[in-house]
Order: structure tokens, then sequence, then C-alpha cells
């Protein structure tokens, strides 16, 4: 079956910091994938990619066979209104109510009416279970809410794929486990293909049909979840096992 999305052998250095090295990787329609690595290994930035927001030094991404680093602005804007994000970190504009979070990448893309986006709106809040909160504003939720309307926002315009980055980082085990049954449910539901990153073993486990491991620039491993599992490799088995370094070098800062 050819690929919905597939990244080839991209190349993308910051300065000195060469940050993807000959990246390869092919995901396909429908199944939730997600890339775990350490923290600064370049899971963000291959989701930025994709999104066309970067792009690679040299190499390919392909959405739906259409060349995403040659792409035009009509093509690139097509694209990402198939696509639906959730940030890492949630990412809601705090000066606008839940309301307007969730209707924002409708109005970015579609003609509706006052009336249908109230609709939409409220239907999707009913989707992660938080039915009737559109006039609170981002500064009123949990951690665990603000992650659900960001997803409430990310499948606002039904999309083909929903980009996960970190969904459940810095999240309690119950609103981890809230975000990672409702990432199955998407899958199941709405038959989305979902690209997960995360360094949370756990959640990557539970919500998987193949893992891929990044690691100095490229995808070292891709596999189902047990056959990561039963892999001898041992910079699988290190991230399995947790023998890695997760916590990311600004929050130590930030921290002090
Ligand atoms: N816009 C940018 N400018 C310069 N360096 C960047 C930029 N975005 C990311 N980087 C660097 O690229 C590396 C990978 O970042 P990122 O993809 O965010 O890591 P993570 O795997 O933790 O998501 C890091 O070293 C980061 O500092
Ligand atoms: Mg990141």
């Amino acid at each position: 079956m050819k690929p919905i999305i597939e990244f080839k052998n991209v190349f993308l250095a910051f300065g000195d910091n060469p940050v993807l090295k000959g990246l390869d990787l092919q995901i396909q329609e429908g199944e939730t994938i997600t890339i775990i690595g350490g923290s600064g290994s370049g899971k963000s930035v291959t989701l930025k990619l994709l999104l066309g927001v970067l792009s690679p030094d040299s190499g390919s991404i392909y959405y739906q066979g259409k060349n995403v680093t040659t792409m035009g602005e009509k093509d690139l804007i097509a694209m990402r209104k198939e696509l639906g994000v959730l940030f890492q970190g949630s990412a809601l504009f705090d000066s606008l109510t839940v309301q307007e979070n969730v209707a924002y990448p409708l109005r970015e893309h579609f003609d509706y009416s006052e009336k249908e986006l109230d609709r939409i709106v409220a239907q999707k809040l009913a989707v992660v279970g938080l039915p009737k909160i559109e006039e609170m504003f981002p500064s009123d939720l949990s951690g665990g809410m603000k992650k659900r309307v960001g997803l409430a926002r990310a499948i606002a315009t039904d999309p083909k794929v929903i980009l996960y980055d970190e969904p459940t980082t810095g999240l309690d085990p119950t609103n981890t486990q809230r975000i990672n049954r409702l990432i199955l449910q998407m899958q199941k539901t709405l038959k989305v293909t979902s690209i997960v990153v995360t360094h949370d073993m756990e959640s990557a486990f539970q919500v998987s049909n193949r893992l891929a491991l990044l690691k100095e620039g490229k995808i070292c491993f891709v596999g189902t979840v047990d056959e990561a599992k039963s892999s001898k490799d041992e910079t699988v088995r290190d991230f399995i096992e947790g023998r890695m370094e997760t916590v990311e070098p600004l929050k130590i800062m930030e921290a002090r």
C-alpha cells in the first residue's frame, strides 16, 4: 500500500547543529505511529517539516504523494486543512474563549455561519468530554482540560491526520489515561491516521500500532509494539526500559 506520508532521506541542520541526518519514515493510512526519542532528538522538528513550517536542507517529505518541500502556498494550505495538530503545551490562545479557540481553524479554512460554528464547536467539545465550557478562558482550565480543548481544536476541521506533540507530558496519571483513551477513540471512530511524538513509553505502548525510534538524526528502529518489546537491539531496550535522558535542557534552566 502506498504510504499517506513519507519522509525520504531528510537532512536538517540549525547552524552547526545537525538535527536530522537522513531520516526515512513511511506512515500508512489509518495507523497510529509514535515517534519516540530523547529530548532534542528532532521529534517536534519532524512534525514541523511535515506541516511545511520548516524546510529540510535536503531530502523530501510527501503527503498523499505530493512533495511538501516544493508545494506552493495554495497546496500547503489545502494540506494543512487535512492535518489536525495538538501542539506541545496545548498552545491555546489565552485571550480567546474556549469557543473561539476551537472555532479558530474552522474560521481559517471554511466559511461557516456563526450558528454552524457554535454547533461544530459544541460537538467537538462533547467528543473530548468537555461539553458546555465554551465561555471559559484557558486560564480557567486545568492542564488536562487544556490538552482536551487543544484536541477539540485539532479535530475541529475533521482532519485526515492528527499530529500529537507530547500529548501526555506534564499530566497526572488520570489525565494521561484520558488522553490515551481519546487518541485510541479518534483512531477507531474517525479512522484518522495519527502521528504521536512522545517520550512517555507507557502511552506509546497503549496507543500505537507501530513505534519509530529517532536517534542521532535517523529512525533507527521501526516496528510494532510487540516487536519493540521483544527487540534485542540495545538502543531500543534502553528506551523501553527507561534508560534515556528525558529532561529537556530548557526545563532544567527554568527550574533554576
Ligand atoms: N527553530 C529552531 N532554530 C534553531 N534550533 C532549533 C529550532 N527548532 C529546533 N531546534 C533544535 O533542534 C533540535 C531538535 O529540536 P526538537 O525537534 O524540538 O526536539 P524534540 O525531540 O525534543 O522535540 C534541538 O537541538 C533544538 O534546539
Ligand atoms: Mg518536542
